[in-house]
C-alpha cells in the first residue's frame, strides 16, 4: 500500500513538473526574429514552431536599410545586370514576390526547424531561359537570387529530352503544403542540367516553352553542395556552388540546388554550374566604382571593451620600431622604413626572416598596443565565380595578438598565460558583391584558421546605412556578426571569443588603401612573404601543470584534451603570415 501511495506521489509530482515545465516552454518559445511566441501541447517545444505561414521570416523580402547607390559609369560593365560569359549572356533575378512564384512550402525541417520554400523564377527578361528553381530556408527574410540564361548562338541551350525524379515528399510525415516532387532535366548528348524542377502534382513537367533549360557542356563546370538549405528524414536539399573556386576559376554561382533522398535514386545524374568561358574581367568595379561600393559598404568594426591590442596602419609599426631580423644574425636586427621598402620581397615562408618589436620594454609596449589613430584596411579587389562577383576583402592589422583565455566547465574565464600571445596579427573580412547589379550578397567573417560566410539578410547594420556591423573578439581579434561569447572547441567548454561594442570602433572606409587587385600597385610590405612575429612555442605542459594543482584530479584529464584541440596557430607552431600568404589569398573563403 506504501509502495503504491509513492509511486502515485512520483507520478503526480512528475506531471507538476511537466506542467511547470510547459509554462516555461510558452515563456521561452519565441522566435527572436519575428517576436512570435507559441505554445506546443505536445511537449516538444520546437518541433512545430510554425503552424501556418504567418510570421515567417521567409513571408517578408530582405530589404537593404538604404538604396544601392548609382554607380558612376565608366565604359565598363559592371552593374549593367547582364553578364556576356561567352555564348551564353546572363542575368541575375532576385526572388521576391514580383520576380518569383512560389511553388511549395514545408513549415518544418531545415535551419531552426522552420522548413524550406522553393521558388520558380517566373518574370524573367525577353529571350532568357531558367535553368532551375530557387531554394530558401524559411528562418530568413527572402532574400536570394538565380540566373537566367539567352543563348547567343542558337546551340548552347537545349530543353531537356525527358525529366528523371529525383525525390519527393509523399512519405514524409511533415507539415507541407502538399507533396513536393523534384525533377531533374535529362538532357541531349552533349549538355547537362544546372538546376532542378518542381511540382506539387506526380506528373511529370512538360517539355515545352516553360521547362528549364539544359546548356551545352562546355559552357558548364563540376558543382557541389554549398550550404545546406534543408534536411528532414531521409531527404536534403543544398544550394549549388562551382566545385573550382578562386581569382583564376572560371565557374559561375547559378543559385540552382541539388536535392538528395535516400534509396530514391542511388546515383542521381550530376548537377552542374556555368561557366564563364569569356572571363575577360570587364565585369569587374572600376576604381571609381569599386570607390563606391566601398563607401557604400565598408564595415563597422566594434573592438572589445577590454581590448588591449589595438590595429593600427603597417606603416605606424615601422615608424615605432619594428625590426627585422635574419637568421644567422639575430644580434643585429634592421630597423624598417616607415614605407617597408627593405623587407625582403618574395621568396616563401621559410625561417630566414622574421619582425619583431624593439627589446626596450616601454617602446615595445607602444607598439603591441597599436593605434587606432592611424588604423586603415587595406583592400584586395578579387574577381569570385568567374569574375560574376567581387570580393572586396578588407585586411586589419594588429601589432600584438592578446592571449587566450578558457571557459571550462564552471570556469568562466581562466588566462591561458601567455598562450596565443604574439607579434604581428593580419585578420579580415570579405564582402561578396554581384557585378551584375553592385549588391552586397554576403560578408565573410575570419575566424582563426576557419571563418563564417553571412548573407545580407542576417548582418547587423549600422544605424541608417549599408554598412556591415562587425565585432572583433577579445585578444584574438576573430570577426564575428554578432556579440556574445562564443566557444572554440565544442560544446560547453571551449577557448573564448569575446565580442561586444564599445567606443573603440571604426568605419574601415575612413582610412583605406586598395593595396591589390587588377591594375592596383603593391607596397612592398605586401610581397614580404616570412613572418610578422618570430615563431612562438608555449609552454603547454607549464601552464596545464600549474593549473593542475587547482583543478581536482578528474578535471584534469578534461583540461589536457580541451588544450589539446585548441587550434595549431594558438599553439604557436605557425607564426602570422601576411595576407598573400593565406591561402585564400587566390583561393575562395571556403577553400575546404
Ligand atoms: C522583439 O521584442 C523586443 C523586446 O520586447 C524588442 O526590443 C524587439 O525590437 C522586438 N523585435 C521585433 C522584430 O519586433
Ligand atoms: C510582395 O511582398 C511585399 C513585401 O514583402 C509586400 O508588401 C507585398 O504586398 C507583396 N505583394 C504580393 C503581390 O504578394
Ligand atoms: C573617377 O572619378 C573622378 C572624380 O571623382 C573623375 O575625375 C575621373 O575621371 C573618374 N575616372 C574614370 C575612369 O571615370
Ligand atoms: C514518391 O517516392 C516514393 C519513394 O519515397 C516512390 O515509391 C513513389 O513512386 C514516388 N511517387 C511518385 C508519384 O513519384
Ligand atoms: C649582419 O648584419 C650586419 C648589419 O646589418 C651586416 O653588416 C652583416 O653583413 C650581416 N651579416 C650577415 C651574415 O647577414
Ligand atoms: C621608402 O623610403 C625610403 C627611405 O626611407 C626611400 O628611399 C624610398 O624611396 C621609399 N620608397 C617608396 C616606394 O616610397
Amino acid at each position: 500500500m506504501q509502495l503504491l501511495y509513492e509511486t502515485y506521489l512520483k507520478f503526480l509530482l512528475f506531471f507538476v513538473f511537466l506542467f511547470v515545465k510547459q509554462l516555461s516552454w510558452a515563456e521561452t518559445g519565441t522566435n527572436p526574429l519575428t517576436n512570435i511566441s507559441y505554445v506546443n501541447s505536445l511537449g516538444y517545444p520546437f518541433k512545430y514552431p510554425y503552424l501556418s505561414s504567418n510570421g515567417l521570416p521567409v513571408e517578408t523580402s530582405f530589404k537593404f536599410p538604404s538604396p544601392l547607390p548609382s554607380m558612376p559609369s565608366d565604359g565598363g560593365n559592371f552593374g549593367k545586370r547582364s553578364i556576356d560569359m561567352g555564348g551564353l549572356e546572363v542575368t541575375q533575378i532576385s526572388i521576391s514576390n514580383s520576380t518569383s512564384h512560389r511553388v511549395w512550402r514545408t513549415y518544418e525541417g531545415g535551419p531552426d526547424n522552420m522548413g524550406v520554400s522553393i521558388f520558380e523564377p517566373t518574370t524573367i527578361p525577353r529571350n532568357f531561359f531558367k535553368l532551375g528553381f530557387y531554394a530558401q530556408p524559411n528562418n530568413r527574410q527572402l532574400f536570394g537570387w538565380i540566373l537566367v540564361a539567352k543563348d547567343v548562338s542558337g546551340s548552347n541551350l537545349r530543353p531537356p529530352v525527358d525529366y528523371t525524379e529525383v525525390g519527393n515528399t509523399t512519405t514524409l510525415l511533415i507539415k507541407q503544403e502538399g507533396p513536393a516532387y523534384f525533377w531533374q532535366p535529362l538532357c541531349p548528348n552533349g549538355y547537362h542540367a544546372v538546376g532542378l524542377y518542381v511540382t506539387t502534382s506526380p506528373m511529370k513537367p512538360s517539355l515545352g516553352q516553360n521547362s528549364i533549360s539544359c546548356v551545352r557542356s562546355d559552357l558548364t563546370e563540376q558543382s557541389e553542395a554549398d550550404t545546406w538549405v534543408w534536411r528532414i528524414k531521409d531527404m536534403t536539399i543544398s544550394s549549388l556552388r562551382p566545385a573550382t573556386r578562386g581569382v583564376e576559376a572560371t565557374g559561375v554561382f547559378t543559385g540552382t540546388f541539388s536535392c538528395k533522398q535516400l534509396n530514391f535514386l542511388p546515383h542521381p545524374p550530376p548537377l552542374f554550374c556555368l561557366k564563364n568561358t569569356k572571363f575577360d574581367l570587364s565585369s569587374m568595379p572600376s576604381e571609381n566604382q569599386t570607390r563606391v561600393l566601398f563607401k557604400t559598404y565598408s564595415p563597422w568594426i566594434y573592438l572589445h571593451p577590454k581590448e588591449d591590442f589595438l590595429p593600427s596602419s603597417v606603416n605606424w609599426v615601422f615608424a615605432n620600431g619594428a625590426l627585422l631580423h635574419k637568421k644567422g644574425n639575430e644580434s643585429i636586427p634592421v630597423p624598417i622604413h616607415p614605407n617597408g621598402s627593405n623587407l625582403p620581397q618574395g621568396g616563401c615562408n621559410d625561417d630566414l626572416f622574421w619582425l619583431d618589436y624593439l627589446v626596450d620594454k616601454k617602446a615595445r609596449e607602444k607598439v603591441k598596443r597599436g593605434d587606432l589613430e592611424s588604423t586603415k584596411v587595406y583592400l584586395h579587389i578579387k574577381p569570385m565565380f568567374g569574375a560574376t562577383f567581387t570580393d572586396i576583402v578588407v585586411w586589419l592589422f594588429f601589432p600584438y595578438n592578446g592571449n587566450a583565455h578558457l571557459k571550462f566547465l564552471f570556469i568562466k574565464s581562466l588566462s591561458l598565460g601567455n598562450i596565443g600571445e604574439h607579434v604581428g596579427d593580419w585578420e579580415h573580412v570579405t564582402l561578396r558583391i554581384s557585378n551584375f547589379n553592385g549588391e552586397l550578397w554576403r560578408v565573410y567573417f575570419s575566424e582563426h584558421s576557419g571563418g563564417t560566410l553571412v548573407d545580407a539578410c542576417d548582418l547587423e547594420f549600422m544605424q541608417g546605412g549599408n554598412k556591415p556591423v562587425v565585432y572583433s573578439s577579445l585578444h584574438g581579434h576573430a570577426m564575428f556578426s554578432k556579440p556574445g561569447v562564443v566557444l572554440q572547441g565544442g560544446g560547453k567548454s571551449g577557448i573564448r571569443n569575446d565580442m561586444a561594442r564599445s567606443d573603440k570602433c571604426f568605419d574601415a572606409g575612413i582610412g583605406y588603401e586598395v593595396i591589390a587587385g587588377p591594375g592596383v600597385v603593391e607596397p612592398p610590405w605586401l610581397n614580404y612573404f616570412r613572418k610578422w612575429g618570430p615563431r612562438v612555442h608555449y609552454r603547454i605542459d607549464i601552464f596545464l601543470n600549474s593549473v593542475a594543482k587547482i583543478l581536482p584530479i578528474f578535471l584534469r584529464k578534461g583540461l589536457r584534451k580541451l588544450i589539446n584541440k585548441i587550434p595549431l596557430e594558438m599553439r604557436g607552431q605557425d607564426g602570422p603570415t601576411g595576407p598573400k600568404v593565406k591561402v585564400t589569398w587566390t583561393g575562395d573563403e571556403q577553400y575546404s
